[in-house]
């Protein structure tokens, strides 16, 4: 019988960037706690997914010259296969971008309105683009800094709706006191009542005018309401708030624990119980913020170049080596830093040398010394019960340790019950027992009592490390079902059990050598992850031949010195062969500049009228270094004509014309003669 309902929910993750470890921490964390409470009885809905709108998404889709919807889609499947290969067991995978979560989200947003708690006025303030966040002069670090994350903000005024956030600042104090688990650890909780709550509530700015990717004030398309408000959404509208049908909101909410990163405290133990005030709904139980993993003290961040992606580390040392780092590793709650030396260390220390000789151990002197099967116990020693009572109380102290969250320390009371039991072996010796037939029945104990306890170490640590668990199980020779509860018996294997003998589960490795190949295997990953970038931003770009200009180099690097590698280097890169079918996808067309202009929000494009035969189009194009807009205009180019028409920093851009460049220059690819503009080129 179920011991009741559990909903845990991971942040959703932007889809702005490909995933590190420092990101699926939050999930693995997550992930175990809802296998943890299915294993131990609970009806549990765990709830992952993605964060897709706003500013920061769509630059980054205008930058690589898709639309923002394609550029979210792409992201999405990367993140949902990571999950797939980390076997991350999530029920629901919410998309911002569902049509239901869209619907939902304006529902609130409008009844939210209604009632008052909503309203229009005008914000002044500071913007945090990578944040997306606003701040009050008061709140900002030096120099208009973020105070989050230290990056300069933009002073912004703009026609905007807002939420009465101060409204609920006395009832949040109270929920705070009343229920401090609104906020666990506790440093976090002080910081929250000392940085915002004690200095007072402004209500909150919940809508921009200056961009649109995003979901439409259902009264005011002008706006896009404020991706935070949108996002922490997310926990209801998947559950089916605000749907005539309500589909698992009545079971699952309140949510048992909504997990998190310290950065984001803020918006969940704020922000989101005020707005379920406003609701009128009950605010979730517990919110977790826990700690950074750093890399060499410093947050991990794809823009410091120091990031170490999970993909390598799973490849060469296994899922389950990965999990248990991340949740044995860090204390959950705190900061710590991620090296491999200390990764490898500890694989070594507690994965090969501890269970994984334990296990092979044991299984060895069972073949050994009873042809493989375990034995009936036998005569019973004075060491066995200080073993016996180990093992036996390890389960409920570490239901203890979850109910708390604290990960690393119901992983360390499964290596107590590990260490407990290597040393057993030290202490009976079966290997001495084994040379005198009379220790036969003494022999006899120690084997079952060893097997005992793998039984019980391979059942705790299944919500952690499942397929660990599976082959310990299956090197016993055990075929029945596992359950939590069977943990906290000793004396359940039944003796005539045939043991198995497999591979080593986490073979020794060579410190160095794999510090090494580490070092070498990030590099090459964050080189590979460069160069897909900038091919996916300046397409055949800087081969010194004749190339499409990408209309796309928008903002970011000038396209022509962006590469790095000399010339002679770049023009040795082969582009993949096309077949006369990929060249009969596009469409080149002459066209003669009629009007050229600098670009209003980007120094180094502009912006292009061209007559194409009897059809004006507009293009924007990344040669302003290049060409002054008035030396343009008359001159016949060569256009790529059925490109689909994407936005670069707010300009419709409709194709790009060919240029050729390489790391000094770029000169336009133009006609050798007279001949009308529209005329197919081929
Ligand atoms: N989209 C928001 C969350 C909205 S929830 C309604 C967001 N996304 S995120 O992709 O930037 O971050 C997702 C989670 O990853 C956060 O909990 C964040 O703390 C975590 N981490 C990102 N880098 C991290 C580390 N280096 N270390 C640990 N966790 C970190 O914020």
């Amino acid at each position: 019988m179920s011991k009741g309902n559990y909903y845990v929910t991971t942040p959703i993750y932007y889809t702005n960037a490909k995933l590190h470890i420092g990101h699926t921490y939050t999930t693995v964390a997550a992930d175990a706690l809802a296998r943890f409470k299915r294993f131990t009885g609970y009806d549990v809905k765990f709830l992952t997914g993605t964060d897709e709108h706003g500013q920061k998404i769509q630059e980054a889709a205008e930058k690589l010259g898709r639309s923002p919807q394609e550029h979210v889609d792409e992201m999405v499947k990367s993140i949902k296969s990571l999950w797939n290969t980390m076997d991350i067991s999530h029920d629901v995978f919410i998309r911002t971008t569902d049509e239901k979560h869209k619907k939902g989200v304006q529902k609130i947003f409008q009844q939210l309105y209604d009632q008052g708690d909503i309203y229009k006025d005008f914000y002044e303030g500071f913007y945090c683009k990578p944040c997306e966040s606003f701040w009050t002069q008061s709140q900002l670090a030096e120099e208009q800094a973020c105070p989050e994350c230290g990056r300069k903000t933009e002073l912004a005024r703009e026609e905007a709706y807002f939420f009465k956030l101060s409204k609920y600042a006395d009832r949040l104090k109270k929920h705070f006191s009343d229920h401090p688990e609104i906020c666990y650890p506790e440093t976090r909780r002080k910081e929250m009542i000392n940085n915002f709550l004690e200095p007072g509530l402004e209500d909150l700015c919940v809508s921009r005018t200056s961009f649109d990717w995003g979901i439409p004030v259902p009264f005011d398309t002008n706006h896009v309401i404020y991706v935070w408000f949108d996002a922490v959404c997310n926990y209801i509208t998947a559950l089916g708030y605000g749907e005539d049908h309500d589909r698992d909101f009545k079971k699952f909410w309140p949510a048992n624990v909504h997990i998190v990163g310290k950065e984001i405290v803020r918006f969940h133990t704020i922000i989101w119980p005020a707005m379920l005030m406003a609701l009128d709904l009950p605010l979730p139980d517990m919110v977790y913020g826990h700690g950074w993993i750093l890399f060499a003290a410093d947050k991990m961040s794809k823009s410091k170049g120091n990031v170490v992606y999970p993909e390598v580390l799973i490849e060469r040392y296994g899922l389950d080596a990965l999990k248990y780092f991340l949740l044995r590793e860090f204390v959950f709650g705190q900061d710590g830093n991620y090296t491999n030396q200390t990764f490898i260390a500890r694989l070594n220390a507690d994965l090969s040398n501890d269970l994984g000789n334990l296990l092979s151990r044991t299984v060895a002197m069972v073949e050994k010394y009873n042809g493989g099967r375990i034995p009936e116990a036998g005569a019973v020693g004075s060491v066995d019960d200080e073993l016996l009572r180990t093992v036996a109380s390890a389960a409920s102290k570490v239901e203890d340790h979850m109910e708390g969250l604290q990960y690393h320390e119901a992983l360390e009371e499964i290596w107590t019950v590990i260490g407990r039991t290597n040393k057993y072996i030290d202490e009976t010796s079966p290997w001495v027992l084994a040379k005198d037939e009379k220790d036969k029945p003494r022999l006899d104990t120690v084997l079952w009592n060893l097997t005992e306890s793998l039984r019980v170490i391979a059942i705790l640590l299944k919500p952690f490390m499942e397929a660990t668990s599976a082959k310990i199980w299956k090197q016993l020779g055990l075929t029945e079902e596992m359950h939590w509860d069977d943990a906290k018996y000793f004396g359940k294997i039944k003796p005539g059990v045939k043991v198995e003998k497999g591979e080593a589960l986490f073979p020794r490795l060579d410190v160095k050598k794999e510090v090494e190949f580490l070092e070498e295997e990030n590099k090459r990953v964050a080189k590979a992850q460069q160069e897909a970038k900038e091919a996916a931003e300046n397409p055949r770009e800087n081969t010194g031949k004749i190339t499409e200009k990408p209309a796309d180099t928008s903002t970011a690097e000038p396209a022509d010195n962006a590469k790095g590698g000399s010339p002679a280097e770049a023009s040795d890169k082969k582009s993949p062969m096309a077949t006369i079918d990929d060249f009969a996808k596009l469409e080149f067309k002459t066209a003669k500049v009629i009007e050229a202009k600098a670009h209003p929000n980007a120094d180094k494009l502009l912006v292009l009228q061209l007559q194409v035969g009897s059809e004006t189009r507009q293009v924007v194009s990344g040669i302003a270094k290049d060409y002054k807009p008035e030396d343009l205009i008359g001159k016949d180019v060569i256009l790529v004509a059925n490109l689909k028409p994407v936005k670069l920093r707010g300009e419709k851009s409709e194709g790009m014309i060919l240029a050729a460049s390489n790391e000094d220059k770029l000169v336009l690819g133009t006609l050798d003669g007279e001949i009308p503009s529209g005329t197919v080129v081929s």
